[in-house]
Order: C-alpha cells, then structure tokens, then sequence
C-alpha cells in the first residue's frame, strides 16, 4: 500500500481564505517531527552531496541543513568540486550505505553533465533514498507496494490529505511529465485518490480542453503562464509547483494572485509547495530512523 502520513495540523495554521500556506503546513509538521525525536531517543541522520557551484542548489542545500539541524538530526554535507570523477562521489555514497547514523542519503541536482547522475542515483541504498529515485522505490510506487516517496509530490499529497477534499473520480490534470514530480504525482492521485488523471506536457495540443475540464490542477512543468486564468474552472484546486525568478522575488507557474478569486483552493508562490518538499525529506528522513531501529 501507498502511504500518505496525516499530520492532523489545525486548518486554521495553515489555510487563509483560500491559499494554502505549505510554509505554515511545514512548519507545523517540522514541530512535530522534532518532538517525536526527542520522545523516542532517536537521532535521523541525512548526509548530502552538493557537487559544484550551482547557485539555486547551493540555496537548497543550506536550507536541507539548516532544517535538520534545528529539528534535531545529524547533518553531513559533502561539497565536491564540479571536476569531482565519478567514483569519487560513488566512494562517498558507499561509505554512507555502510554508515548505520545515515538514515537518509541525497545527492543534489543537477550533477555537472560529466557525471553520469543514473549512475549515482541508483548507487544509493533504496532504504536510505530519502529522495525516492531510485529504480527501486519508484517501482515499488507504481506497484503500490511501499517504498519511499519523492518529496515534492509527496508534500502534495499531504496538503490534499490535511484539506481532506474527496478526490474521487474528479478530473486532475497534472502539467508535467518529470520523474521528480510529474509521474509519481499522477500515480498517486490516480492509485491512493482515486482520481482521473490526465498528464499534460510542452508538445500536448489544445492545452486549453483539458484545462477547462480539471477540477484539479498541478502544475508541474516550469515554464510561466502556461495555462490562461479563463480557462481555469470555477472552485477548481490548484497546485503550483513552478518557482521562477521574477521582477520583484520568485512566482510559480500560474497567477495566484488572480486565480484565487475562482479557485476552490490555491498554493502561493512563494510559500506554497517549496517548504513542503524540505518537510517531507525530513519525514522520509526521520521514517528511515525510526525503521533501521525496528530492524
Ligand atoms: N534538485 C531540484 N529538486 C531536487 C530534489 O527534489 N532532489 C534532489 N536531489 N535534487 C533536486
């Protein structure tokens, strides 16, 4: 089976009128996992790989310390120049697959283009793939077997699950066909929701159809105003997963500013989906501590 964790935060935390503030969410969940180490005496370890001087991944990574840190886990970064070889970075995933305090293992993308990143990824033990990119787990996904689950769509799913919004048989499109969001997010809405699912990309025609038909949309593809606020349906759900730098600081993919006026529910950017993705590595983290201790 597919698990989705219920975290059970007050809506009134999170939820203002009609946006979903995945920050607030976060945070929340971020308390309740610090907690939780603290009663059980346990001590999650996440270890990653930064290779080279990409700037966003630089940001990213900081925060993934930073948050783990603060909620009590042991925290490893490896910083590797972006002329690192290849079985340098093997030597150190290997070294962290035998560690028993490194419960989660991640190696930031993108690799430089030198680096064969399928070659790293599945290199890392499918029980310590935080991530979720491994061959493995997203087997296990789409056989509804239990794995661990990608974090951005996972974060999703407990946003879905914490509005507890019937989903079933409702029209979901999910712009985007990623293996880091786009398909492991139409499988569970299809397999744990039970909703009808469509996937949308850069060459799919007559985008504007199967907009005007969803009752569900995420929005997965990184490009900016994909989709035309009139085309959306009234009291549709909409999930914004693009981050863009813009004018004045980062937007998503959608105008969430206009389209809150006829959606049922929205995540902001910034502030929506972003600080989810961090809370779910931390859970899928903290998930692996708690069962390398069961055995
Ligand atoms: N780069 C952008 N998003 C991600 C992610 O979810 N995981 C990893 N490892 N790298 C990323």
């Amino acid at each position: 089976m597919i698990h989705i964790p219920q975290f059970n935060i007050d809506k009134n935390l999170w939820i203002e009128g009609n946006l979903l503030w995945g920050k607030k969410l976060a945070l929340e969940i971020r308390k309740q996992l610090a907690q939780n180490v603290k009663e059980k005496n346990i001590e999650p370890g996440l270890a990653v790989i930064l290779v080279g001087e990409d700037e966003a991944s630089k940001i990213y990574v900081g925060s993934k310390e930073k948050v783990s840190r603060e909620i009590g886990y042991k925290s490893i970064v490896q910083r590797m120049r972006s002329d690192v070889r290849e079985e340098e970075i093997l030597e150190v995933v290997n070294d962290w697959n035998r560690d028993s305090s490194i419960h989660g293992i991640l190696v930031q993308l993108p690799l430089p283009g030198a680096i064969n990143e399928r070659n790293i990824l599945q290199a890392i033990s499918p029980r310590k793939d935080v991530d979720g990119f491994h061959f493995e787990n997203i087997g296990r996904l789409h056989a509804k077997s239990e794995g661990i689950i990608p974090c951005t769509p996972l974060g999703i799913m407990v946003m879905l699950k914490e509005i507890d919004e019937k989903l079933t048989g409702l029209n979901t499109v999910v712009l985007g066909r990623s293996n880091i969001v786009g398909k492991p997010m139409a499988q569970m809405l299809m397999d744990h929701s039970q909703a009808t699912v469509t996937i949308c990309h850069s060459k799919t025609q007559n985008l504007d159809y199967y907009i005007q038909n969803a009752d569900i949309i995420v929005s997965a593809m990184g490009v900016r105003n994909i989709i035309k606020n009139e085309w959306v349906k009234n009291g549709a759900i909409i999930i914004d997963v693009g981050m863009h730098r813009a004018e004045n600081g980062v937007c998503g993919d959608l105008d969430y500013k206009e389209l809150k006026e006829k959606a049922r529910y929205i995540t902001p950017v910034p502030g929506g989906v972003g600080p989810m993705t961090i809370a779910m590595l931390m859970y899928n983290t903290y998930n692996n501590a708690l069962k390398a201790r069961q055995g």
